[in-house]
């Protein structure tokens, strides 16, 4: 489905009814992420999953976004959608960071927080040029150097022989990711405000969910989030890379249903 906001067509799944549940993917993935929770969760809540600016099939601007912009555009989907009453706001990776966003510019439309295989803090100074170099990469080689650069990266390290399927699956989430919302995003990410003192304001249920096998954004980040939240839960799914949720999708189905239903 699409819908057009103010400045921006964009294009969602929707699946489900109930509580509302608000999934926000990754960088540089589109809402394809989703299709194991918006096939299994949908008796447990109204499942809706956009593609961001600049991904999937939503118009693609050039940028630079921000992460307040990408969370602004999720609450305006949520408006047009006639969404009214607070909504469990869960993200993964860079929609982790929009999710952290989307809590403090709207936290009164907020239920609780899923934080998947992301972290609190900021960029350093050595990740801020890693996106300046993925930007130029991108802009001069095409988005399939930064799919190919970060395929290797998304699951477990074991996955890779073993489970083509999964592997074939997190390529096909990624395809089509066009330069302007590569770049788009890699500027959002690079500027994004440092949440770690936001989290003790969280008065809201958190469920802190992440790969045990997650290379690209270590476990410890997901440890340091639930430390300082005040009612978190903390899972580590064993087995699982950032992708967590399409790698396992059942163990991941069943804690967020836990989650919905606590
Ligand atoms: C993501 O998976 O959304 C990104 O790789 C996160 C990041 O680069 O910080």
């Amino acid at each position: 489905m699409r819908t057009h906001l103010s400045d921006i067509t964009l294009a969602y799944d929707e699946a489900g009814s109930g509580r509302p549940l608000l999934l926000i993917h990754g960088y540089p993935l589109s809402r394809k992420l989703w299709a194991p929770q918006l096939v299994g969760l949908p008796d447990a809540a109204r499942i809706i999953a956009p593609d961001l600016r600049g991904f999937g099939e939503s118009d693609a601007p050039e940028g630079p976004y921000t992460v307040d912009q990408l969370a602004d555009d999720c609450a305006a989907l949520l408006d047009e959608l006639g969404v009214r009453e607070p909504v469990v706001v869960g993200g993964l990776s860079m929609g982790g960071y929009i999710a952290l966003a989307f809590w403090r510019r709207h936290r009164a439309r907020v239920a609780g927080l899923i934080l998947a295989a992301t972290r609190a803090g900021a960029d350093s100074e050595a990740g801020k040029a890693g996106r300046d170099a993925a930007a130029a990469t991108a802009r001069a080689k095409g988005s399939e150097a930064i799919i190919d650069g970060m395929l290797p990266k998304m699951l477990a390290p074991s996955a890779y022989a073993a489970r083509p399927e999964v592997v074939a699956q997190a390529r096909r989430v990624m395809d089509g990711a066009p330069v302007p919302g590569i770049v788009g995003a890699l500027m959002a990410m690079k500027h994004r405000p440092d949440s770690t003192a936001l989290l003790a304001e969280i008065d809201r249920p958190v469920l802190v969910i992440h790969g045990a096998d997650d290379v690209l954004i270590p476990p410890s980040e997901a440890e340091a989030m639930f430390a300082a939240l005040p009612q978190a839960r903390l899972i580590l799914v064993p087995e699982a890379g950032h992708l967590l949720n399409l790698e396992q999708p059942a163990s991941f189905n069943a804690e967020v249903r836990n989650f919905l239903l606590a």
